[in-house]
């Protein structure tokens, strides 16, 4: 298969990946989280290519991107007031709410389950391109089952290439993390993937406490203990233990760093390394690209500083976490 490098900034290039989806092809597009690999959430066929494209499981469910708040009906039922407040006070944005699914819609979609994840996303182009289309779209991150997000249109385009139909480009990603996952399905509201919006923002609107449960045993593909993985080894450690890491043995030290590297080695024995942002949301932003950049310098090790215990950084340190997961 061909994949059609498309720029968002031409009108004609995103007309091509509209008529795409509704021919029911699978076309990555850009969203202000990540890139996610979508296909017309009416058309199971074309859904079914997103597995075959991510060797993803076929029990793990999408979340839909929907045009408006409007959708949400037509796309759930037994919609609790919360959902719409959330709906009203986040979307467009890197919210996605978890609720009961409406009787027409596909179980490929949900992975079999009875309830859907639905989000509008706030990438201009990409929101313009469903409303004008009319459409809704199944979109997983666009990237091989477990491995990194991607954050670019070229990170997808070098691992997707041949598998997908199209590629559009929207620049980077604004937020660079995958979208909160809020469950308002039961009595309490549950946040089950930590992201860009926090359980205290959610709380705010709500004016109720919201649970943020460390182990959930919901299909959340985010909820797997090895997840977000570059193929090099990752070690999250402390500035203390970082300098005796490098001073141990002469191996390939790839490092993102918060402090200034001079701390950690005087000479040049780091074969890699780049200051990451010392601001949650600039760090975040630049994670996975770093991670995607840190990956392809034939490092024998990746090496992340351990940001600051602080609940500004929770999402990046639930990524972080799964992207250092070794099974023993
Ligand atoms: O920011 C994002 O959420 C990005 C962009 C593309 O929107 N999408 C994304 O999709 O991260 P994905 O498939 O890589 O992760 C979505 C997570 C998965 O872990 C999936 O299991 C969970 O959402 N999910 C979707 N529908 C669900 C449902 N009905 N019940 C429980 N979890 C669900
Ligand atoms: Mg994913």
């Amino acid at each position: 298969m061909n994949t059609l490098l498309l720029d968002a900034a031409v009108a004609a290039d995103v007309a091509k990946a509209a008529e795409l989806l509704q021919q029911g092809h699978l076309v990555a597009v850009p969203t202000e989280t990540v890139y996610g690999l979508a296909a017309d959430a009416t058309q199971p066929q074309a859904v079914s290519q997103i597995f075959r494209a991510k060797g993803r499981p076929a029990d793990h469910p999408l979340i839909v991107h929907l045009p408006d708040a409007a959708a949400i009906s037509q796309w759930a039922q037994q919609i609790p007031a919360s959902a719409f407040k959330l709906a009203e006070a986040f979307w467009p944005g890197p919210l996605t709410l978890l609720l009961h699914k409406a009787e027409h819609v596909d179980s490929c979609v949900t992975g079999g389950l009875d309830t859907i994840g639905l989000r509008v996303p706030a990438h201009p182009v990409l929101l313009d391109l469903l409303k004008s289309a009319n459409l809704a779209v199944a979109a997983p991150s666009a990237n091989l089952y477990k491995k990194l997000s991607p954050t670019s249109a070229a990170q997808v385009f070098q691992t997707m290439q041949g598998r997908i139909d199209a590629v559009l480009d929207g620049g980077d990603c604004e937020f660079g993390l995958e979208s909160t996952i809020v469950s308002v399905l039961g009595d309490t509201v549950q946040v089950l993937r930590a992201g860009p919006i926090s359980a205290e923002a959610i709380s705010a609107v709500l004016g109720c406490p919201v649970e943020t449960p460390e182990q959930h045993d919901v299909k959340v593909a985010g909820n797997v203990a090895a997840h977000y993985q570059p193929g090099t080894p990752l070690l999250c450690l402390d500035a203390s233990h970082i300098k005796a890491f490098i001073n141990k043995a002469p191996r390939k030290i790839a490092l993102l760093a918060l402090s200034p590297v001079t701390e950690f080695s005087a000479d040049a024995s780091l074969h890699w390394h780049v200051a990451m942002p010392q601001d949650a949301k600039g760090y975040g932003q630049a994670l996975y690209k770093q991670l995607y950049l840190a990956d392809q310098t034939g490092a024998d090790v990746i090496i992340v500083e351990q940001p600051p215990a602080e609940n500004a950084w929770l999402a990046i340190h639930n990524r972080l976490m799964r992207a250092a997961y070794q099974e023993v």
